[in-house]
């Protein structure tokens, strides 16, 4: 038995991981859950919406399953997600973006991973109003955190028989930062031969993704641009609602979906709980349990190809709750 940290988050958090949760143990899988509660609630009752006791938890666990939290926009308490990752030093934000059957998209060809550096650039939080109508953001980039991501990504791709890593900045604007971005890439790039190594500016990527995706393999980004272009790649493939993903650090990983908490549909049974499926699902490949892995993801597969029992962001009409019990009816 694997003991995990789950956090199940807020807004629609919940309810998506009620639906994992029962998914994971109708396929039998050997993990007990340590909840942990954190979020805006959380913080109304302990005062921080991330309590040292979920940092703790994970710390001591190694592996996460994390739901979407609630973080205040333009005030309040800081980002939980940034905390955590920050904390755990997590480094490596990595989202796999594919095609999957049954879910009609403009493309049926993109299959590309987005590798997000998850520790530093603006997302350091380092802001100041210097008066009534100025403020002031730092990014910050260093070459420890540029390199080693790059490096995570040219092992990815080494490891699962990608062949071109595209390293993507802002570099003809940035030049310092984005810049030291770059060079780090192209250094690391140098000692993977096999692997061919590409650059492109990320407003240019943009436009090239939504016109021919399948020109990109993985893709290795500073934060910022790596959050943006990750919910342009979600869309390519069907919506946040499928888009899966993970933090990695040295020797701990929290595996969480793209999407954010959707405070728009909360409470009302009808969020896809798909991406932290996929999520969870790689988790469970994480700890090596990779039948029961296999078991949960046929069974969302034929879900999804059948079409019949679809959520609404999929063009369907189903509930939550009823497309998770077709998914264990299919396992
Ligand atoms: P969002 O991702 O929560 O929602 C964007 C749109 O996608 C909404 O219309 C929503 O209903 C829809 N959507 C998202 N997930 C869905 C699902 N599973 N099924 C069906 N529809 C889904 O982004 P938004 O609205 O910008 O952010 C809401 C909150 O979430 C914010 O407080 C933000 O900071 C937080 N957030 C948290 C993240 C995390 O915990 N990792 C990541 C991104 C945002």
């Amino acid at each position: 038995m694997q003991i995990v940290t789950l956090i199940p988050g807020d807004g629609i958090g919940p309810e998506i991981t009620d639906s994992v949760v029962k998914i994971l143990k109708a396929a039998d899988a050997q993990i007990e859950w340590d909840i942990q509660t954190a979020g805006a609630d959380v913080a109304e009752v302990e005062g921080t919406a991330l309590p040292q006791r979920v940092i703790d938890s994970i710390k001591k666990n190694k592996i996460a399953l994390k739901a979407p939290v609630t973080t205040p926009i333009g005030k309040g308490f800081r980002s939980v997600n940034v905390a955590l990752r920050k904390e755990l030093d997590l480094y490596a934000n990595l989202r796999p973006c594919k095609n999957i059957e049954g879910i009609k998209t403009r493309f049926d060809n993109v299959d590309l991973v987005i590798v997000r550096e998850n520790t530093e650039d603006l997302y350091a939080g380092i802001e100041r109003q210097i008066d009534d109508d100025t403020a002031e953001s730092i990014k910050i980039i260093t070459r420890k955190a540029s390199e080693r991501i790059a490096k995570f990504a040219f092992d990815y791709a080494v490891k699962n028989k990608r062949k071109t890593v595209t390293a993507v900045t802002k570099a003809n604007i940035c030049k310092l930062t984005d810049g030291l971005f770059l060079n780090c890439a192209r250094e690391v790039a140098q000692n993977y031969p096999e692997i061919k190594y590409n650059e492109v500016l990320v407003d240019n990527l943009c436009m090239q993704l939504v016109q021919n995706p399948e020109k990109y393999d993985v893709l290795v980004l500073p934060n910022l641009y790596g959050d943006i272009v990750s919910d342009l790649c979600a869309g390519l493939i069907g919506g946040l609602g499928i888009a899966k993903g993970a933090n990695i650090g040295i020797d701990t990983a929290v595996f969480e979906p793209v999407h954010g908490s959707a405070p728009d549909i909360k409470g009302q049974n009808k969020a896809n709980p798909t991406a932290l499926l996929l999520s969870a699902i790689d988790l469970l490949k994480y700890i090596n349990q990779n039948q029961v892995a296999k078991k949960i993801e046929n069974a969302l597969y034929k879900t999804l190809k059948d079409g019949k029992i679809l959520t609404y962001d999929l063009g369907g009409n189903a509930l939550c709750s009823e497309f998770t019990n077709e998914i264990i009816n299919n396992i």
